[in-house]
């Protein structure tokens, strides 16, 4: 299965097994928009946990706040969203299709680094064993005039780009002769700037004095808050505030499922610095950020840093950590070294000081902030993408298993009476009742066992607990692991260690 297929593989596994579906599909579905289902929410819960814990609860000095969606609309004019929070847009003038133009500029140059793949694929079977990938790159003259052209546009575009030059970004897409994928003309208007935000009214009366936005980024909520949080909680910088909550984006190409949503899902936190002290604090971050996502276990390789080289209004340091989605390495969390612009900015506009008197240098400051900001879909993303695979087994049939890391799992323990008869449901439902109180089980006795075993994979349930004949003899069960399938048979009285031990978040977040 290639990339493509086993992309399109994850959305419909997605569905089928209740993860995810569209928003609202019986009326034909919402672009952009999706609802969790049953195993979805769950996962989704237990990232969401897993992330709150690792930051507010191991940390004496962050704690958390969860603030409105709804905040005063001159919030977003002091953090610069009204003014600069836009993408710049083309339309083709045949197909009336809205693309945004640097995305048009980015798939162009991916596809040219796609045909130097597709040459050194080519050379590599037609020279076999003595191939030397690394000459043929720097010699071959087609791969270098295609590797001159990309250096060419690239430095063309991340110029246009950092000077927010309009005209230039449509020559561009001009001088590429980047089609229209609908139309397949190149009939181009001029590229506009949209602001992402989307607005809505207060009260009964429409009136421009009522626009309210829905909030593009939670950070905001944590800026505002910032001397109440400090002063309840007699927190000492340095400290951080984190908060997860939806954000919302008028996102005009919203593409890849849930990579790219109108509606989603943050897990922010700020953390509050001495002046002069952000860049430090913010290579510390960086790596803590990263050691938490190897954590879930998934191959080092798949994540990578990615340093901005355009840096946000507010920014002077930032970089993402990128994951290698089915599509490629994507932005799945930033993290920004913020400086003191929000909360000067908030001082500027609500003329209200917020500032942090230090005890140690007997002085006030405005404080520099460090931000980690991770989206919670793409994290789901980044793990459904990675744990689904079709494994042949030696019968020569196929399983779908989802590698999910146990601690993480929708259903951590499936309770499968062997047979539904002989009092085996009786017993499982009491196994069942003991161990639902300490982590989230399925039972399950409809369909044979086979079948049942297959549905739990399906979902990425660590183990299943099997209530056989012997188990009203001798009161043993069977523990089945998901990766393995192999089946140990143990005391009912020892089973509940043993799986707890398993699937505990506690046990990963102390590997942290
Ligand atoms: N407060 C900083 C901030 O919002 P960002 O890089 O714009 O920074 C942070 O967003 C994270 O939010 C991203 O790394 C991504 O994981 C997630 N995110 C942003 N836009 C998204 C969208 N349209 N759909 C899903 N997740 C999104």
């Amino acid at each position: 299965m290639n990339n493509e297929e086993h992309f399109k593989n994850v959305i419909s596994h997605s569905k089928e097994y209740g993860f995810i579906f569209p928003s609202s599909e019986i009326y034909d579905g919402l672009s952009a928009v999706y609802d969790y289902g049953s195993y979805g929410v769950e996962l989704k819960n237990n990232i969401r946990s897993y992330w709150w814990k690792s930051m507010v609860q191991l940390h004496e000095n962050i704690v958390g706040i969860d603030s409105a969606i709804f905040m005063h609309p001159t919030i977003w004019k002091a953090s610069g969203h009204v003014d600069a929070f836009n993408d710049p847009l083309i339309d083709n003038k045949d197909s009336k299709k809205r693309y945004r133009a640097d995305n048009l500029i980015e798939d162009y140059l991916a596809k040219q680094a796609d045909k130097i793949e597709k040459e050194v694929d080519k050379a590599k079977k037609r020279f076999g064993e003595k191939f030397d990938e690394a000459l043929y790159r720097s010699t071959n003259p087609r791969i270098k005039e295609i590797q001159s052209g990309i250096e060419t546009v690239y430095s063309r575009f991340k110029k246009a780009m950092e000077d927010s030059d309009l005209t230039e970004l449509r020559q561009l897409i001009i001088d590429c002769e980047i089609v229209c994928p609908i139309s397949g003309t190149k009939n181009w208007t001029d590229v506009r700037q949209f602001n992402l935000m989307f607005s809505t009214s207060m009260g009964a009366m429409e009136e421009s004095s009522n626009l309210l936005y829905l909030r593009p980024e939670t950070a905001q909520g944590i800026f505002v808050n910032f001397l109440n949080v400090q002063k309840t909680t007699r927190m000492k910088i340095p400290f951080g505030i984190a908060q997860t909550g939806k954000a919302f984006r008028n996102e005009i190409v919203a593409r890849q499922f849930i990579f790219r949503m109108r509606e989603f899902e943050q897990m922010e936190m700020q953390f509050f610095v001495q002046p002069g002290a952000e860049l430090e604090w913010y290579e510390y971050w960086k790596n803590k950020r990263l050691a938490w996502h190897h954590s879930l276990g998934f191959p080092a390789a798949k994540y990578r840093f990615k340093d901005h080289t355009k840096l946000a209004h507010y920014a002077n340091a930032a970089s993402d950590i990128e994951f290698e989605f089915p599509f490629g390495f994507k932005e799945l969390e930033g993290i920004h070294s913020r400086t003191d612009f929000d909360l000067k900015s908030h001082e500027k506009y609500s003329g209200k000081k917020l500032q942090y008197f230090d005890p140690e240098l007997n002085s006030s400051y405005v404080p520099y902030v460090v931000e980690t900001s991770i989206g919670l879909d793409r994290t789901v993303l980044a793990i459904l993408s990675q744990s689904l695979v079709t494994e042949k087994l030696e019968d020569g049939t196929e399983r779908a298993v989802m590698n999910i890391p146990h601690f993480l799992a929708p259903v951590k323990v499936g309770v499968l009476p062997l047979v539904k008869k002989d009092g085996l449901p009786e017993k499982a439902m009491e196994i069942f009742n003991s161990l639902k109180w300490h982590t989230y089980c399925q039972y399950d006795e409809k369909d044979s066992i086979g079948k049942r075993y297959r549905r739990q994979d399906a979902i990425g349930t660590p183990y299943c607990i099997t209530i056989d004949h012997q188990t009203l003899e001798d009161n043993t069960v069977t523990i089945r692991d998901r990766d393995t399938m192999k089946q140990e048979r143990v005391n009912v009285a020892e089973m509940e260690n043993i799986v707890m031990k398993k699937v505990d978040v506690t046990e990963a977040l102390k590997r942290l």
